[in-house]
């Protein structure tokens, strides 16, 4: 089984896909890794992000392995990643570098600890819409920016970081507006994706009603 779970930053497709991989005994690739992978490089290499061809070589040099490696630096999650990530995704050399990392994981499914998986939970942007357009269920998980900042701002207080509301939102209306306007792979529903907007929604709530439209799928 294949899902793919698409939508903007902080609309809850991270928490919404870690237990649905969970449930249904899938791998996870959260693939917006792969783009903070690449712009914590250049973070930390002090590239400027405006770099394109920099960070396209970074694209192509990436694997799997060292995404994982960096994945462990503190600046990983941090707002200034998310950005990188945010600006190097809109550069069509780097997302097609990275194509194929993320096509083949589908092929290949592993958990965690390399133990190999029947099937596997995508999380992005495209990933119903270019990565795995095959995918068996497709959801597009939204909610307001404001809800959405307010999450994102949370998450940081309850991981210490330091974070300021209003930075923090317009943080997240600037990544919707470079992930949806980018030419090659803008962010937006597949079309037979399923859209929750999460907005009013608890984590529970969102989860039950994913849930019951995979069995009623599969009844
Ligand atoms: O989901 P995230 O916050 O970790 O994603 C970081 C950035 O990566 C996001 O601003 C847009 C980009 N991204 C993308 O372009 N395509 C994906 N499939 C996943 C993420």
């Amino acid at each position: 089984m294949i899902i793919t779970v698409d939508g903007p930053a902080a609309a809850g497709k991270g928490t919404l896909s870690s237990r649905l991989a969970k449930k249904y005994n899938l791998a996870y690739f959260d693939t917006g890794m792969v783009y903070r992978a690449v712009g914590l490089q250049l973070l930390k290499g002090n590239i400027d992000l405006t770099d394109a061809v920099a960070a396209e070589k970074m694209a192509h040099e990436l694997t799997f392995t060292k995404m994982m490696k960096l994945s462990q630096d503190k600046d990983f999650r941090s707002a200034a990643g998310g950005n990188a990530a945010s600006v190097v995704s809109s550069y069509p050399g780097v997302r097609s570098q990275l194509l194929d990392m993320q096509r083949n994981f589908a092929k290949n499914p592993v958990f965690a600890d390399g133990t190999p998986a029947q099937g596997v939970i995508y999380d992005g942007r495209d990933t119903g819409t270019v990565i795995c357009p095959q995918a068996d269920i497709k959801f597009f998980i939204t909610a307001s920016s404001e809800v959405r900042a307010k999450r994102r701002y949370d998450e940081f207080v309850a991981k210490g970081m330091a974070a300021d509301y209003k930075q923090v939102l317009a943080d997240v209306v600037a990544r919707d507006e470079r992930d949806a306007n980018r030419k090659d792979a803008p962010m937006k529903p597949a079309e037979d994706a399923f859209i929750i907007d999460t907005s009013d929604m608890t984590i529970e709530q969102v989860y039950n009603c994913a849930v019951e439209i995979i069995e009623s799928k599969y009844k």
